[in-house]
């Protein structure tokens, strides 16, 4: 169970993340919407502990993870594994070694440079593609690969590290539709299958309705809603969305519009 109270950090005079209080539960699957700037990253690398808070803490099955250094904190970071939209693998090396490259946390480096990985980690390497239906291009330049099939090697990588709560900060972003709905069709089923909660950061409502049971909404580093999918009304989502005023902040302005928007909401987007 992950349990953040009262998590604070600010850059400057932006507070990326106002005194946030979340707990999750093993096995849950939570979207995280919000305005551009909203605090959605943040929250995820304070997560993982990419960002270090100023005030509050992260719990992990009540182990106290904000003072987490060293080896602890690098174990950590697996077990909160974290995805990119821009998915962060080494385009000139092949799928396999970009996978093989997710357990670099837990072993030496120095037979990992020379692309020594015993023949397990290779064969579990393989399977966590083919269960992403990805084995067939094990052996393929990364680079050449489309966007979607690249997230799932970053998936791939990620599952290496055997965590136990999976980060995703916009991981369907730069998709097109088809591979949007197969890389979320993908985190679901590791979700599923596996038990592992999933905290993902989505601009996409309607991805966000069909697929996450609980849905958290961000506005300005507050969080302003958390609830069951079925309370995210398009009330809910203007309110979420709802331009408010700076206090001693930066507002962070964008054009993109989310997805999946009614009348409602787009009205107080603007
Ligand atoms: N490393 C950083 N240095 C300075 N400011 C930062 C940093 N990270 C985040 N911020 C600021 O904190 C605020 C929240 O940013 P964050 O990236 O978490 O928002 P977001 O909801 O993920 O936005 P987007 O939807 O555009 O990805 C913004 O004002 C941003 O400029
Ligand atoms: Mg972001």
């Amino acid at each position: 169970m992950l349990e953040i109270d009262n998590l604070t950090c600010s850059f400057g005079d932006v507070t990326a993340v106002d005194r946030a209080c979340l707990t999750i539960q093993r096995g849950e699957l939570v979207g995280i919407v919000g305005r551009s700037g909203s605090g959605k990253s943040s929250l995820l690398r304070l997560v993982n502990r990419l960002y270090t808070p100023q005030e509050g803490s992260i719990r992990w099955n009540g182990q106290l993870v904000t003072n987490l250094k060293g080896r602890e904190l690098r174990a950590w970071r697996q077990r909160a594994t974290i995805i990119f939209q821009d998915y962060n693998l080494i385009p000139r090396l092949d799928v396999l070694t970009n996978v093989l490259l997710g357990t670099l946390g837990g072993r030496p480096l120095i037979p990992a440079m020379f692309k020594y990985w015993p023949q397990e980690v290779r064969a579990r390497a393989v399977l966590e593609l083919d269960r992403l239906s990805m084995a067939d291009t094990v052996f393929k330049r990364t680079q050449f690969l489309s966007g979607g099939q690249q997230q799932r090697i970053a998936i791939a990588r990620a599952m290496m590290q055997e965590p136990e709560i999976l980060l995703a900060d916009e991981p369907v972003a730069s998709l097109d539709p088809i591979n949007a709905e197969i890389v979320m069709q993908n985190i679901a089923e590791i979700n599923r299958d596996r038990g592992i909660a999933v905290l993902i950061n989505l601009h996409s409502i309607d991805i966000a309705r069909r697929y996450c049971a609980r849905v958290i909404g961000m506005n300005r580093g507050s969080i302003v809603f958390d609830g069951p999918v079925k309370d995210l009304t398009d009330d809910a989502v203007a309110e979420i969305y709802r331009k408010r005023p700076a206090a001693c902040q930066n507002p962070v302005q964008s054009d993109v519009r989310p997805e999946g928007f009614g009348p409602i909401a787009q009205a107080a987007y603007g």
